[in-house]
């Protein structure tokens, strides 16, 4: 079926979640957590998002900025930092303005001018994802910018995926969605959508439900995936 719509997770996929600690850890004052940054950046993404699927189970639901400062609370108590409020101030502030991988202009750029919608669907919060959109600069190329706020529920819950027909006139076969998360693209080719799960650390496929159509390492092959 042709796509008609390329749809992206927002973290992990888009936009680079360890550049929060990367930069913290890069600051000559901070060698300490230099010292450990990898880990507390794994278990804080870790947390956030077992924090973010146990509310989606209990209904439970609250915001992602909120999952996010948890996890970020348990990483550093782990780690030995729970009395640095500087440092954790440094990280949640950071994650306002992440980067986004390298090539994500350009494929972005080339899906739109081939005429594609292209939007974001993410767990983040409204707010939180119109911060990282402004401050990559990608604004221009989306045609919407999809939160769970609008559900009350994280993916991979089907109300999730199904804000994507909803707001792109469009149906689930004609949408590429396109997510670094395993977990997250399992629940994308379960609803219907042609799915890519964009493997940039070589870690093993999960063992869910449904398997992508496609396995890629970074975004560069998704306009030729999604035939343009
Ligand atoms: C998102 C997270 C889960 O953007 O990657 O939805």
């Amino acid at each position: 079926m042709t796509i008609k719509a390329c749809v992206f997770d927002a973290y992990g996929t888009l936009f680079d979640v360890a550049a929060a600690a990367r930069h913290v850890a890069a600051d000559p004052a901070r060698a300490d957590f230099a010292a450990q940054w990898p880990k507390i950046a794994a278990d804080w993404r870790d947390r956030q998002l077992q924090y973010s699927w146990l509310r989606a189970i209990t209904g439970h639901h609250c915001d992602f900025w909120q999952v996010t400062q948890d996890g970020l609370d348990w990483a550093l108590e782990a780690a030995g930092f729970a009395d640095d409020a500087d440092l954790r101030a440094a990280l949640l502030g950071l994650y306002w303005q992440l980067e986004a991988f390298a090539e994500v202009p350009a494929v972005l750029d080339r899906l739109t001018k081939a005429g594609l919608r292209c939007a974001i669907l993410s767990n983040g919060s409204a707010d939180m994802l119109n911060g990282a959109v402004s401050s990559a600069g990608i604004g221009g190329y989306l045609d919407a910018v999809l939160s769970v706020d609008e559900v009350g529920v994280f993916k991979p819950a089907d109300a999730v995926y199904a804000l994507v027909p909803q707001h792109l006139s469009c149906t689930a076969g004609e949408v590429l969605f396109v997510s670094s998360n395993g977990w997250d693209a399992a629940g994308a080719a379960a609803f219907g959508f042609q799915t890519a799960w964009v493997n940039r650390a070589g870690a093993p496929t999960d063992r869910l439900f449904a398997q992508p159509q496609h396995i890629c390492r970074d975004l560069t092959d998704i306009p030729k995936l999604a035939g343009v």
